[in-house]
């Protein structure tokens, strides 16, 4: 049986330049996959082949056994570091909008009996986000954060199974964040979602994630540094006390081994 996503060994390459290569994955439903590496290296590449925004240029990327088509689809939401909300908008408009593109896709309104249901299931995402209190609020009068709770909210308005994150938190403060760690981890329990989470910083990946993967190079050519993709150096299960996925609580020696393969793919990170 297939698992639930799965990259058979997928390539990108832009001309002659290979960003990926060899990328072979297979990701259960469910899992929190924090995805880390140099810049550069290709991660948000490989979210974008399984948004289905870019098609590979080799090999095949399934979702439930199924052949992923090369466009978005309800199937996966993402969220951007910064993301384009319409500033216009206030934040229920914002996170209805979602909606009525995907179901009125010719003229993107819905009316009467169906756009009242759209506006009781916005609201009540937004207050999943933590921002019942803000409906009627623009972006231009939120903080940085309060921005990122309405990108989740537009992501997930759409029930998604697949939830992709690319540096979603990057550009918030140390506090801000962790709060937004807090929210990440209870949606993806609530939801039922299978997250793939690009960050640059370590901590947060092993923080969030069951599983880490580090994309970078293997092989480097200094006279073609196009020559060579980046693929995954590096895949860290994790178990820990409290997570969904996790079956059991971890053994001191799961601890210990969590710990070590911190200190690794810092160490892979740190050469670069
Ligand atoms: N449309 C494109 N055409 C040509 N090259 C591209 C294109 N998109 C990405 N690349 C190249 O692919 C490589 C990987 O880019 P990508 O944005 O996936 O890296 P990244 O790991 O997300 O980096 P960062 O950590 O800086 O966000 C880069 O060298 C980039 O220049
Ligand atoms: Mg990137």
């Amino acid at each position: 049986m297939s698992a639930f996503l799965s990259l058979r060994d997928v390539w990108v390459e832009y001309g002659d330049k290979v960003v990926l290569e060899r990328i072979n994955l297979d990701i259960a439903e469910g899992a929190f996959v924090s995805v880390i590496g140099p810049s550069g290296a290709g991660k948000s590449s490989l979210l974008r082949l399984v948004l289905g925004q870019d098609a590979p240029t080799r090999g095949s990327i399934t979702l439930d056994g199924v052949p992923l088509k090369p466009e978005c689809d309800s199937n996966r939401g993402v969220v951007f570091q910064r993301y384009s909300v319409f500033p216009h908008l206030t934040v229920l408009d914002n996170t209805v909008f979602g909606l009525e593109c995907e179901r009125s896709r010719f003229i993107g309104r819905l009316f009467g009996a169906s756009r009242r249901a759209a506006i009781a299931e916005a609201e009540e995402m937004l207050q999943a986000v933590g921002l019942g209190d803000s409906l009627h609020l623009y972006p231009a009068q939120m903080s940085g954060g309060m921005q990122q709770r309405l990108a989740i909210a537009q992501a997930l308005i759409k029930r998604p199974r697949i939830l992709l994150l690319d540096e979603p938190f990057g550009a918030l403060d140390p506090g801000i964040r962790n709060d937004m760690h807090k929210l990440i981890t209870r949606l993806w329990s609530d939801y039922s979602l299978t997250v793939m989470m690009v960050t640059h910083d370590i901590g947060e990946a092993f923080a969030l994630g069951n599983r880490v993967l580090t994309l970078d190079k293997w092989r480097h050519d200094p006279h073609a540094p196009q020559r060579y993709g980046a693929t995954v150096v590096y895949d860290l299960p994790l178990t820990r006390k409290g997570a969904p996925a996790a079956d059991t609580a971890p053994a001191p020696h799961e601890e210990a081994d969590r710990e070590e393969s911190l200190s690794i793919t810092i160490d892979i990170i740190d050469n670069n």
